[in-house]
């Protein structure tokens, strides 16, 4: 097949998506298909066939300790950058990297939908539900099977015109300790967790300084999973046990920072559970090919699902190709399984 991998992008998750389209790209030439590794923010030349047939090269230069610095490209104007359309639309398929803003909250999707492109992963409207976290606790509050911790939300203006009544509300609304996040954000940029009311106030000016909404949920006390979606089935819960802190953003893509165990070592019955949370969270929200869902478990057992990624990570040490590989699926493999899976929904429509 002739695909583009389409990765770069201009959110705070940049250098997570060149390592994810860098690893993919290499992986589907690996297994015999002309890739191309497309920046969606670089320039490319009028000739860009030669780009499908070139040795796969790598992208960007490794994650760094902490999220880049984008605000040189949010600068430059436009998404794409010269010929980048012009390469989408010669491909069979895009394989979307794009994690982050516009590649994963639906935006991309539609463009490619309007352009009569195909692409990997779920629909427009998938991911703009997933991407904004109020949204998808709304959306699965009615649900069977899922649970999610109680919260709310702040807006920027809200916390401008009153910070001092704000805290307050939120302290007594929620209680103590509790987290603060983005509601549109991941790779846990922006999220802190609040154990004491004088760490409130710099909580909230963080995420509110990445967009004017700020989750606020309780603190689900206990250990942290996560549990993927291919195609029809769920794959086996991962745990994730970072050696210091929280699971953010340097114990996130850190080398050794984080034990991540899949096979997680819990009971059939938790791993069940997770797997049906995940699976139902996949079906509600309308997403196709793969997903992945975050959730923490409490030491007497009861399942929280955090949130649902609709562009999890594919390096090859990423939660999902750890899981699938535990499932016998390699990296490779599941990289073309995730195309496959992604051109059925075309041919529903
Ligand atoms: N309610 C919560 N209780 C405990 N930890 C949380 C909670 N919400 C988020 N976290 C921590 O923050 C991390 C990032 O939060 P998450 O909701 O998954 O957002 P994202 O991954 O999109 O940044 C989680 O992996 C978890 O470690
Ligand atoms: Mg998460």
């Amino acid at each position: 097949m002739k695909i583009a991998v389409l990765c770069g992008g201009i959110s705070p998750e940049r250098d997570v998506s060149l390592s994810t389209g860098s690893q993919v790209a290499m992986a589907l030439k690996k297994k015999g298909h002309s890739v191309a590794l497309i920046d969606s923010a670089a320039d490319y030349p009028d000739g860009f066939d030669a780009l499908f047939t070139a040795e796969a090269r790598g992208a960007g230069t490794g994650i760094g300790e902490s999220a880049p610095d984008i605000s040189s490209l949010l600068t430059r104007g436009g998404y794409f950058g010269k010929n980048v359309v012009e390469i989408l639309k010669s491909a069979d398929i895009v394989f979307n990297a794009m994690h982050g803003a516009a590649g994963e909250d639906g935006t991309l999707q539609a463009s490619l939908d309007l352009m009569g492109i195909k692409y990997t992963g779920s629909g427009a409207k998938g991911c703009s539900v997933s991407m904004d976290k109020t949204v998808t606790k709304r959306m699965l509050a009615p649900v069977k099977n899922v649970r999610m911790p109680r919260g709310i939300h702040v807006m920027r203006d809200e916390f401008g015109l009153d910070p001092q009544n704000t805290l307050k509300t939120v302290i007594t609304e929620v209680g103590l300790p509790l987290v603060v996040k983005p509601a549109c954000g991941g790779s846990s940029v922006g999220v802190s967790i609040v154990n004491d009311a004088a760490e409130l106030k710099k909580a909230f000016e963080l995420s509110l300084s990445y967009e004017p909404k700020a989750v606020v949920e309780e603190f689900v006390d206990g250990r942290e999973f996560s549990c993927g979606v291919l195609g029809d089935t769920a794959l086996p819960p991962i745990e994730i046990k970072p050696r210091s802190g929280f699971y953010d953003y340097r114990n996130k893509y850190q080398q050794g920072l984080t034990e991540e165990i899949c096979p997680a070592h819990i009971s059939e019955r938790a791993a069940n559970e997770m797997k049906l949370a995940a699976l139902t969270v996949h079906r509600e929200l309308g997403l196709s090919a793969y997903s992945r869902t975050d959730f923490r478990m409490t030491s007497d057992g009861v399942i929280y699902a955090l949130e649902a990624n609709t562009l999890p990570g594919m390096t090859a040490m990423s939660l999902i190709p750890q899981e699938a590989a535990a499932v016998g699926i390699g990296f490779g493999e599941l990289c073309e399984t995730i195309i496959a899976e992604s051109l059925k929904k075309y041919d529903k429509a």
